[in-house]
């Protein structure tokens, strides 16, 4: 895996990517791009989601082994401190982690035997950031990696801090949307789904703070088209779903679906298995979140055709395989993107191009 869970997120950030095997070789592309995505050349409709790819090092490796729509880890506008080690478990999921069973306690492992098909895993960081001084240069050295065909997308968050008020912490979304464009990516992705900072909560899911961000975000950034970044709706929620597309039309340019799935996650005599308070709850990604990923593409699609609207949707959720990826372009995607998939297997983009 190019992030190693065993070791802490500061020597993943600072000496990662960490080769999977010594069989480990670049992929170049060699055809002409053939696609487009947000109006750009793209080899192929397929790359990494926020999360694996910490620093330019990890977008320069990615590029380099044929992911062509990248997005760099999610920042914020002021430094902010990762969770204690570990921040990755293996998490025992038999199947589908559909929502019923999410509502029970998982058990997580530091280490599986499990192939890939069916890794499951918990990932729990709260949106680390090295903080603008830091993340404005790298980023600005991320974009320039892209090869022909290929794009950078940076993921944006607010910051609550004392003293804020909600339209203070809407307008630190647009104020780190707007350190974000000054970089030169692609698009922006405005982080609304993260589920492992207690104070600040998964906001995609409030109609009036997303369209306000929204709203903020785009007046930051000018010309950058924005993507929204969601998590799962439930089918009882797809009113709600459709009018936050509704009201968010009018800024947006794509939305990226979906996050994590919330559960508990306990070790195997019943007790929370991440240390430290608020940390019984964390999102799960991997093979058995694919199901809700795929539900979303279809129900995103339904929206934009009854609203008559044309924002791109990215699926995302469980690709592991190129056959996962091919699912979710049948399914309605524009662009697809993996996190666990490409963590755990880096040739992924190369076994898709070569299917
Ligand atoms: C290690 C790790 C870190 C992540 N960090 C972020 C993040 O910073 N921002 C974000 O929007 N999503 C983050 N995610 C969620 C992924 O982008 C993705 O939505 C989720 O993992 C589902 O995809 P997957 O099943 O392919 O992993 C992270 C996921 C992982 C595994």
């Amino acid at each position: 895996m190019f992030y190693d869970p065993a070791k802490t997120y500061d020597d993943n950030f600072d000496n990662g990517p960490f080769a999977v095997s010594d069989s480990d070789q670049p992929y170049a592309n060699i055809q002409p791009p053939k696609y487009k995505f947000l109006d750009r050349p793209i080899n192929l409709p397929f790359g990494i989601a926020a999360g694996a790819l910490l620093n330019s090092n990890y977008v320069k490796y990615a590029f380099d082994r044929g992911f062509d729509v990248l997005v760099y880890k999610t920042q914020r506008s002021v430094v902010f401190p990762c969770n204690p080690f570990p921040n990755i478990v293996y998490v025992d999921v038999d199947g589908d982690l559909t929502l019923e069973k999410a509502a029970q306690p998982l058990v997580g492992h530091t280490t599986t035997t499990k192939p890939i098909t069916q890794l499951s895993i918990t990932n729990s960081f709260a949106v680390p950031s090295r903080g603008p001084d830091y993340w404005i240069d790298d980023l600005k050295t991320a974009v320039s990696y892209a090869g022909p065909g290929q794009i950078l997308i940076a993921s944006v968050v607010g910051t609550i801090q004392p003293g804020f008020l909600p339209d203070d912490y809407y307008n630190d979304f647009a104020a780190t949307a707007a350190m974000a464009a000054s970089a030169g990516p692609a698009a922006i992705e405005v982080n609304l789904s993260c589920p492992n900072v207690a104070t600040e909560g998964v906001i995609c899911y409030t109609y009036d703070a997303v369209v306000q961000i929204c709203q903020r975000v785009h007046t930051a950034v000018d010309n950058i088209p924005i993507i929204i970044k969601i998590g799962y709706f439930t089918p009882d929620q797809q009113n709600l779903l459709q009018d936050i597309i509704r009201g968010t039309a009018p800024y947006i340019t794509g939305v990226a679906a979906i996050n994590t799935i919330s559960a508990a996650i306990v070790d195997q005599n019943g007790d929370q298995a991440l240390p430290g308070p608020n940390r019984l709850r964390s999102g799960v990604c991997g093979a058995s979140i694919k199901w809700a990923g795929l539900d979303m593409v279809r129900r995103l699609k339904d929206i934009r055709s009854a609203l008559n609207l044309d924002f791109k949707i990215i699926g995302v959720g469980g690709v592991m395989t190129p056959a996962d990826y091919y699912q979710y372009l049948a399914a309605g995607a524009d662009l697809v993107q993996c996190c666990t998939g490409a963590m755990y297997n880096p040739h992924l983009a190369a076994e898709i191009k070569q299917s």
